[in-house]
């Protein structure tokens, strides 16, 4: 019996220790087995990664290899019924070697850290060893627990009522992983399911509203998102008894959240006596934010590091730094590859080893003889989506690289034997958005006489691990989401990996056997890549993460144990535009200024921003949601917050033609649309909702069709940015409900029009949400010099901004404008703009307005001396109070 498990339940009650003896006995002969297997298991030709040690301090014990220490013999022992295939692709995973070493550190320590290479079974196993330990049962110390629970009355009830207080409630012991992608949790929780055996009931995952989780439920697989949720209705997570943060070195910014508050929940809950254990599990041994933070822990939490079983694999870099067009050389590289190389798989291992080095040899001796032909017509190419926000990864898998550029040549010759170009491609896309039962596809084998081709996003980096890849092509390129400093609005953009993502996705070659990866940038562009990438929590925006911790009650934000912490600006910036949305309460305006601007930085949430921090979208959009149960106005502002939310709802038609004939087709169909934009935008006063108005036409319209294919494509609307519109829409509907229980909205797809009155009650609504978004036309006799003709001023921005040509108020140029974004081109340009009439902005914006007599000083919206417009964040509201002396506000 080691010390570690004894001290997890040495306070068990003894009623049922004979039952347990039983089970050590028979835990202690099956794992052992398991282990032993494993180690006899020869690893021939597998190269373990040289890694180093992670840092060791005096409280750091590195846990050792498991073959060091006894065997560890579990107190509990679940059985699992798994398949004789299951069992033996399990034995095979590196993680399964440390099974003791894990489970022993579990047990010793609150709070433990596991790394191991992407792929060396993490995710699918921890969870399965604890569950095998009865950590998601009921029995262990969570029957123990109940006896000493003081606290939670309803869950004792519910154990009195069922009259059992030994078998308490099985959710009691859930074991909870959180992923920072929603599909890793969907294809984990289905993964772990069938290993084990058991149902969705039991194995089940939750992503924002969707999810199977049951009462039964004891694996649980969720977003990181969503167990933020959870802390809020219940900080102490008392249903857990493991939470495993999965991914860590993803830093994605919920899992750095949810590591500081777990920081403090794991002492709470061992003070409570309900201890709750946390897995941290990375897949680099870049963790010293976490190790070495005593702000975070106050010991340091053991690293266990699990071996890598990662194959050699060549990198093979470009000559040439390229390319605009990285899809189109992806493409060309992988039919190079398609007809050239020989595929992967365990049969013809060692023949495609001694291909690829006849192949390089021959390729020095600049003999290539072989070049089969290609048929083009032999597969098909599945475009794939990359609208999805995937993220770039902070790695460290060290995959030498070599500067030899694999010129396949694209000659006639005879047929090569060992080449599979004969072969049709089996092609699957692989992201975030694909439904779950297109995501699985790629880990079944492909139908028989086909070679399996991935297109994939950042997915297939480090969450997810397709079994029996041999090549990679690297384009070198993410789709990031880029957060403007000023205007805290994002965009998409595609930039270069850093150092460590490029590792990671030419790792993916190398799981089964040696591989190969080609990168499609040459040596001296990897080595300008930066090493990592920064956490995410100091690159964005954090106003929503803010308002979800306020809404823990964390109010100095400032002092939270964040793994890496914000830029202050951030924090304040944060701040500031909470407490004019409302959301905070705002501090009271006495002492000095360094006082308040403490006090500004630690303001406790507003009812109002319980609210908002209720909804899963952006606060400013959040707010228009809570505003919107008066005039009822929820379905439209419902439709219009899903249609900013959901990117691109409209085609671009600037686009270059291919042909002619498309550029006569593209200029036909930006006609249509302007029609429609102009027919959705309405007449008169509905007019003045201007861009939003046609985007709540639009998304009307289309569903009073049907939500057709057709109807999209004739309207210039894309059909799947529709679908996802939909979707949200249901989703907030069910938000709201949540929060106010007499609402009982129900979506209708088909809205009536909204009336003139409401229209002007969602302008309100609109402003009152983009409050810091509102610009004011420069007048004439402001005017300076053309730059700034027709130009709107705002609050953040010295430059002169314009309403967006695509616009319905192109044209109209309103004196007083809100704009969803802005976007930077030739010009600075709104977009999704809709009219504000000057006399609602100190009634319902009084944040920004300066009341009172007029300040003896204003700052002026332009600087006689420099002849430039100066950027005085409240200078366009100064400009109402001036205009508007007689407006009163309550
Ligand atoms: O989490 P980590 O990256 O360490 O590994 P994992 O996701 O647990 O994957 C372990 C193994 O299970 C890999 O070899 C995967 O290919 C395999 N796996 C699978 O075959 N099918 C799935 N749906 C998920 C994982
Ligand atoms: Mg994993």
């Amino acid at each position: 019996h080691s010390s570690g498990s004894e001290s997890e339940h040495e306070e068990e009650p003894s009623s049922s220790e004979e039952e347990e003896e039983e089970q050590k006995q028979e835990t202690e002969e099956s794992s052992t087995s398991e282990v032993v297997n494993a180690a006899e298991k020869p690893e021939e030709g597998v190269r373990k990664a040289v890694v180093d040690q992670p840092p060791a301090g005096p409280g750091a014990p590195v846990a050792q290899k498991a073959s060091n220490k006894p065997p560890c013999k579990p107190a509990v022992f679940i059985p699992v019924d798994r398949s004789p295939e299951i069992q033996e692709a399990r034995l095979k995973l590196p993680i399964l070697a440390e099974e003791q070493v894990i489970m022993e550190a579990i047990n010793e320590n609150p709070i433990v850290i596991i790394c191991g290479e992407t792929g060396s079974g993490k995710t699918t196993q921890v969870p399965q060893f604890l569950y095998e330990a009865g950590y998601a049962s009921g029995n262990g110390h969570v029957k123990w627990a109940f006896r000493q629970s003081e606290g939670n009355v309803t869950d004792l009830q519910k154990c009195l009522c069922t009259g059992n207080l030994l078998k308490p409630l099985s959710s009691n012991g859930t074991i909870g992983i959180t992923e920072p992608r929603r599909v890793a949790a969907v294809s984990m929780s289905q993964r772990v399911a069938k290993e084990m055996n058991l149902s969705h009931s039991v194995v089940s995952y939750q992503i924002r509203y969707e999810g199977n989780v049951t009462d039964e439920t004891q694996i649980k697989f969720m977003t990181d998102g969503v167990l933020l949720k959870e802390i809020q209705k219940d900080f102490l997570l008392s249903k857990y008894k493991v939470i495993i943060i999965d991914e860590a070195h993803e830093r994605s910014m919920y899992t750095d959240i949810l590591i500081g508050l777990l920081s403090r929940i794991v002492p709470l809950r061992q003070k409570k006596g309900l201890p709750l254990k946390l897995i941290i599990m990375s897949a680099t041994l870049r963790v010293e934010d976490f190790t070495d933070n005593n702000r975070l822990f106050s010991v340091k939490p053991p690293v266990i590091q699990v071996d890598s079983r990662q194959f050699p694999v060549t990198v093979h870099f470009n000559k040439k730094t390229p390319l605009d067009d990285y899809s189109g050389e992806c493409f060309r590289k992988v039919c190079k590859i398609h007809r050239m190389l020989p595929s992967g798989g365990e049969d013809d291992k060692e023949d495609s080893v001694e291909e690829m080095r006849k192949f390089t040899k021959s390729r020095k001796r600049r003999k290539v003889t072989a070049l089969p032909k290609i048929d083009l017509n032999n597969y098909s190419v599945v475009p794939v989506d990359e609208g999805d926000e995937d993220r770039d990864t902070d790695t460290d898998d060290d995959a030498a690289g070599s500067d030899i550029d694999l010129d396949l040549g694209d000659g006639d010759s005879e047929e090569d034997e060992k080449s599979d170009s004969s072969l049709p491609l089996y092609v699957l896309p692989l992201y975030s958005l694909l439904a779950p039962e297109k995501q699985a596809k790629v880990f079944r084998a492909p139908p028989p006489g086909t070679r399996l081709c991935v297109v994939a996003t950042n997915v297939a980096e480090t969450s997810l691990t397709i079994p029996g890849i041999k090549y990679v092509v690297d384009c070198g390129k993410v789709k990031k989401r880029f957060y403007d400093k000023i205007t805290g609005v994002s965009s998409f953009r595609v930039t270069w990996i850093s150092q460590a993502s490029a590792n990671q996705r030419a790792g993916r070659a190398g799981r089964t056997e040696p591989g190969h990866c080609y990168r499609l940038y040459s040596s001296a562009v990897f080595m300008d890549f930066e090493k990592f990438s920064a956490p995410e929590i100091t690159k964005r925006p954090v106003e929503d993460l803010i308002l979800q911790m306020k809404a823990l009650n964390i109010e100095k934000v400032i002092n939270f144990p964040f793994p890496t912490p914000p830029p202050t600006e951030a924090l304040a910036a944060a701040e500031e535009l909470l407490i004019a949305l409302g959301a905070l309460k705002e501090p009271p305006m006495t002492g000095r200024l360094k006082q308040q601007l403490a006090a500004k930085l630690s303001c406790p949430i507003s009812p109002l921003g319980r609210i908002m921090a209720t909804f899963p979208v952006a606060p400013r959009y959040a707010k228009m949601l809570a505003l919107s149960r008066q005039h009822d106005c929820l379905p439209y502002t419902i439709t219009i917050v899903s249609a900013m939310t959901v990117r691109e709802l409209f085609e671009e038609f600037d686009r270059p033609a291919v042909s002619e004939e498309e550029t006569a087709q593209l200029k036909r169909k930006r006609a249509r649309f302007l029609q429609m934009q102009k027919i959705w935008a309405g007449q008169g006063p509905m007019q003045k909702l201007g861009d939003l108005m046609v985007m709540l036409g639009a998304v009307g319209a289309c569903e009073y069709t049907g939500c057709t294919h057709k109807f999209c494509e004739e309207n210039g609307l894309r059909y799947k940015a529709m679908l996802e519109i939909r979707r949200l829409r249901g989703q907030l509907t069910t938000a709201v409900n949540s929060v106010c229980t007499d609402a009982g909205l129900y979506v209708d797809p088909k809205m009536k029009p909204p009336t003139e009155a409401q229209v002007t009650y969602l302008r309100q609504i609109v402003l009152a949400g983009l409050g810091d978004h509102v610009a004011r036309r420069i007048q004439a006799e402001e005017l300076l010099d053309d730059k700034w003709k027709n130009a709107y001023k705002t609050a953040l921005l010295e430059d002169p901004v314009f309403i967006h040509p695509s616009s319905v108020l192109f044209k109209e140029l309103p004196e007083f404008v809100v704009y969803q974004e802005i976007v930077e081109t030739t010009k600075l340009y709104m977009k999704g703009v809709s009219a504000v009439e000057p006399e609602w902005i100190p009634a319902l914006l009084p944040p920004y307005c300066h009341f009172g007599k007029p300040l003896e000083n204003p700052p002026p919206s332009y600087c006689p001396e420099t002849g430039r417009v100066r950027c005085h964040r409240p200078s366009v509201f100064y400009r109402v109070s001036w205009q508007l002396p007689a407006v009163e506000v309550d």
